[in-house]
């Protein structure tokens, strides 16, 4: 944690070290580029003649059973046509094909696009039309009328999640094929009408000025196409040879397209470009979006100025627009698209103009609508993780429940209109499942009935099925099930709420057969299983899992517990005088009668209460069912009168009135981090970055306090994102120290205790595996809590398979990519560089051995220094100073100028010339040329 310059020796190392252990099988390159050629046989990629890049075979990216590889005839292969539409995939069967695209960051913008040379591959000479789905949005209607043309379909949108499916719909009218298919990601800030909600679907990206040649990647970084679009009868071409400035932009137009441009033929007339809109399957009348991009390629003398405006069907809709050498500007209607019958757009020079106007590339896009929202995706995880485990044949591709006239076989979903679907009920019955029962239909937690009868399934039932909470019918008869009906199902059965059918198993243990004795046994499972039903309901109180792991070396951890210095600091007559002590019926007044639930903590409920004197306060109540977290109780209480420290939750009495034993603290009305991170909405209010870094820097001191300014030191144990509190001003305060121990006060730097204590997740591995926990397990903890800052996600995340988020994170920073692990959800509200220094705290606070941790005292200190980073920036100004709206006729129109240094003065040019531009005949946006 030297210097933020220490970023990149880091990523080398994250990225060797992905590399060393084969990484997680990303699809991209590493460019994040995905190029796929469909019906391509075998495994073997290729390198494209033209753009250098290596096309992959699509049976990564597919169920192996869907479509077949086809050639397309050889009449239709022409020395010029690329190797990739040479062969497709067509899909024969089933309404829905799809292909899953992987190891995708979820909220970042991507460009994907599909090609489609139908070339007679299957010898009928029938064109098929068919629909285009990107995951549960309708694409595009694909209608191959030519039967030697490529048809491209072409979209950018912003993915919900770290993949994406695109779906060929069978619509009756032939079938689906597919000849290419690749996905680009692009920089956040391109194309700022893409958001989640919304998508643009390409109707034309021309080059104006040349005649010839293609622009895409290389010279596009984003291989975006650019067709090129020039004719001498109407326009003049102008260009030049200099380096175009355009990186600043939201467009980043390539410096090569930017480099030519047209200009009207006559030099006293204006630049007029007219199209009819034309019908779209699901949108008669669709409206564009159409962004326009200029930049001066002349050298212009002092007093000569290139001045113009744009108007659509004869309103202007663009203030005055002053060229600058070299610059980029650009003009285009930002939030609705426009619709009309017909579009003439003209751009005129202004009066004061000594130059007639040019432009240098307009592209026009359909809004795509991706407000469909897909089914839950702990559901999707699950159920595709069944899929792969038994192998299922049925058709299930795309999304299960979405849309629903395409639903996956043998389940059904709930719908509701403003959260994702759930899928609520599943029978694999007779499907010839084999093996165990996956622990994955135990994350199917909207499950109301699961049938999985008449399978051949071995092993034991697991418990965790019956902690599904809806679920009232569970059928597993006519398997090879063994061993006993765990205990939760017996609790449940009990109370009415679930209905199990569990006949034909010759192997379970029920009351017919003799794996112990039959009624014995039900009752003791009963008996039994009431405990430890209250157990698990009072650990899951905590919210958490507490991993209570008894060490097999009962001596070590003898010697050093100290007797004395439990029996009395433990013992509450030497507590604190400051803190108040409450009797138990104080403190049912206090709580009005234990009303209102704040939450559940550590070893029970926190009630809402207000003092005599009106302040408000949290009342944690021990529960009374057990005897557990007794010694938790007089560790927090005997810790909390010892230690004050504004990031730290104050106590401000206790109760210890017989059996009742209470801590009463001052009120944090904001509640946890962790509420405020696992916001799932992606619109509701959601802690900025400058509020996460304030927390951070909070919760650092907090800890560092226990560490430092504590004699003996203490260690937490158990620091994540529920045991930050926040108050109303969104202060950070550490909370719950029940789990906290203090060092040995000889000298050494752990602390041996009988049990490793947690949160997994968040619990460190070292400490895991000696079971002593030093100061450094807290500063592992504080580092994920950081990574949770940083992405929003949990600690630990199961999509598909189990990652934690250390992982993750490191996954995509060796992709370079810290945009991919910022919460998308702060809106690019952050300053890089900020978040590149907390990335880089939290990956070596969280390092494999704690002798490369940095101590709280560091972390502190370098999270200052970041908090600094981002309040600067903010004072700095976030308007640049180029942006200006422009309202006409309800549209909501643009124009960005992105001046270079050279050009400054031009605009400060004040000729008057009088201009009597003439009309140019209409531009046809025909068919692009190829
Ligand atoms: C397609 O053509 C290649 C050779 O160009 C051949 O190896 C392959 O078997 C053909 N595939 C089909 C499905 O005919
Ligand atoms: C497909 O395009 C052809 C020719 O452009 C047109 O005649 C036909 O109606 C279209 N089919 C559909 C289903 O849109
Ligand atoms: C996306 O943009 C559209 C058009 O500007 C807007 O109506 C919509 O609310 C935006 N959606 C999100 C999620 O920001
Ligand atoms: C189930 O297992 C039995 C015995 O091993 C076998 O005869 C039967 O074919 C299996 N059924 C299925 C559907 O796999
Ligand atoms: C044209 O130039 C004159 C003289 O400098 C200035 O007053 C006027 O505002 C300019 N008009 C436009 C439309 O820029
Ligand atoms: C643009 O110039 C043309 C030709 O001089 C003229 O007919 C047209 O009205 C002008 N458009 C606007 C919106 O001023």
């Amino acid at each position: 944690m030297e210097q933020p310059t220490a970023v990149s020796p880091w990523l080398l190392l994250l990225f060797l070290v992905a590399a060393a252990t084969g990484g997680s099988r990303a699809q991209t390159d590493s460019k994040g580029f995905i190029s796929i050629d469909c019906g391509l046989p075998g495994k073997a990629s290729y390198e494209d003649a033209t753009t250098k890049l290596s096309y992959v075979p699509d049976s990564g990216f597919i169920d192996p059973a869907a479509g077949s590889n086809m050639n397309i005839s050889a009449q239709h292969i022409t020395s010029q046509l690329s190797r990739r539409y040479h062969d497709v995939r067509s899909f024969p069967d089933g309404a829905r094909n799809c292909y899953t695209l992987r190891s995708l960051v979820p909220g970042n913008k991507y460009l994907l696009r599909a090609a489609f040379l139908y070339g007679d591959y299957d010898g009928l000479g029938r064109p098929p039309v068919f629909d285009l789905h990107m995951g549960v949005n309708y694409w595009k209607t694909v209608n191959v009328s030519n039967l030697g043309m490529e048809v491209t379909a072409e979209a950018m949108v912003v993915v919900p999640d770290n993949f994406v499916q695109v779906c060929l719909v069978n619509t009756g009218t032939g079938t689906p094929f597919i000849s290419v298919l690749e996905l680009r990601p692009l920089k956040m800030k391109f194309y700022p009408q893409v958001n989640l909600t919304q998508g643009l679907v390409l109707d034309y990206r021309l080059n104006l000025g040349p005649e010839t040649g293609t622009v895409r990647y290389p010279e596009d970084p984003h291989d975006r196409v650019w067709i090129p679009f020039m004719d001498p009868k109407e326009y003049l071409e102008i260009s030049t040879k200099q380096t175009m400035q355009t990186d600043y932009d939201d467009f980043e137009v390539p410096k090569v397209v930017m480099q030519t441009a047209i200009m009207p033929l006559n030099a006293s007339r204006n630049l007029e470009i007219s199209w009819e809109p034309v019908p779209q399957p699901r949108d008669p009348s669709p409206g564009h979006f159409i962004i326009m991009h200029f930049s001066e390629v002349q050298i212009l003398p002092s007093g000569i100025m290139r001045q113009l405006y744009v108007s659509i069907n004869g309103v202007k809709v663009s203030k005055d627009v002053t060229l600058s050498y070299l610059g980029a500007g650009v003009v285009y209607n930002g939030d609705h698209p426009y619709r009309d019958s017909y579009y003439n757009i003209s751009i005129n020079a202004t009066i004061n103009s000594t130059l007639p106007p040019l432009m240098n590339a307009i592209e026009l896009f359909f809004a795509m609508p991706t407000t469909n929202l897909a089914t839950d995706s702990r559901d999707v995880s699950a159920v595709t993780a069944i899929k792969a485990r038994y192998h299922v044949q049925r058709n299930w591709m795309g999304d299960p429940c979405v849309p629903k006239t395409m639903a996956w076989e043998s389940l059904t979903c709930s719908y509701t209109i403003a959260s994702p679907p759930r899928i609520t009920s599943l029978n694999l019955s007779f499907t010839g499942l084999n093996g165990d029962i996956s622990p994955s239909f135990a994350n199917l937690k909207a499950l109301h009935y699961l049938d999985l009868s008449n399978n051949n399934l071995t092993g034991t039932i697991p418990d965790t099925l019956s902690q599904l909470p809806l679920l009232t019918l569970l059928d597993l008869s006519s398997n090879q099930l063994s061993g006993p009906i765990p205990s939760g199902f017996l609790k449940r059965i009990q109370e009415g709420s679930l209905n199990l059918r569990y006949g034909n198993n010759s192997n379970l243990c029920t009351d017919k057969n003799s794996c112990h004795p039959a009624k014995m046994k039900s009752r003791l499972a009963i008996y039994v299983a009431v405990p430890v039903v209250v157990i698990l309901f009072f650990v899951s109180l905590t919210i958490t899992f507490l991993l209570l792991l008894r060490r097999k070396n009962p001596g070590s951890m003898k010697n050093s517990i100290n007797p004395r210095n439990e029996s009395t600091n433990y013992n509450h007559s030497s507590l604190g005088l400051e803190t108040r002590r409450f009797t138990y019926i104080e403190l049912k007044k206090i709580t009005n009668n234990l009303q209102r639930v704040l939450g559940k903590g550590g070893f029970g409920y926190v009630y809402d209460g207000f003092l005599d004197d009106g302040t408000q306060v949290a009342v944690k109540i021990r529960s009374q069912s057990s005897n557990q977290g007794d010694k938790e109780f007089l560790a927090e209480v005997h810790i909390l009168t010892r230690i004050h420290h504004k990031n730290l939750v104050s106590m401000i009495g206790y109760c210890k009135d017989g059996e009742h034993m209470a801590l009463v603290y001052e009120f944090m009305s904001e509640g946890t981090l962790q509420e405020h991170i696992a916001v799932r909405d992606h619109n509701e209010a959601c802690l900025r970055w400058k509020q996460r870094l304030r927390i951070a820097v909070e919760s650092a001191q907090g800890i560092e306090y226990l560490h430092k300014g504590c004699n003996p030191p203490l260690i937490h144990r158990d620091v994540k994102a529920t045991n930050i509190l926040l108050n109303s001003r969104l202060e950070a305060k550490i909370a719950d120290f029940g789990l906290s121990k203090a060092f040995n006060r000889d000298n050494e730097t752990h602390v041996s205790t009988n049990a490793v204590v947690g949160t997994l997740g968040y619990m460190d591995p070292e400490y895991q595996t000696t079971g002593r926990p030093t100061t450094k397990s807290d500063v592992y903890s504080f580092g994920i809590v950081l990574l949770v800052l940083v992405t929003g996600k949990p600690p630990t995340m199961n999509n598909p398979q189990t990652m934690n988020i250390i992982q993750w994170v490191q996954q995509r920073l060796s992709q370079g990519n810290i945009e991919g692990i910022v919460d998308v959800r702060m809106h690019g509200d952050h300053d890089i560089n900020s978040m590149w220094k907390v990335a880089d705290i939290a990956l070596k606070c969280t390092a494999n051995s704690s002798t490369d941790r940095p101590t709280m005292t560091d972390v502190v200190t370098q999270l200052q220094e970041c908090l600094k980073l981002e309040e600067d920036c903010d004072d700095s100004g976030t308007n640049d100073g180029f942006y200006t709206g422009m309202n006409s006729n309800d549209l909501n129109w643009r124009y960005d100028a992105y001046p270079t240094n050279r050009s400054m003065s031009m605009s400060e040019s004040n000729t008057t010339m009088e201009h009597n531009f003439g009309r140019v005949p209409t531009m046809d946006i025909g068919p692009a040329t190829r």
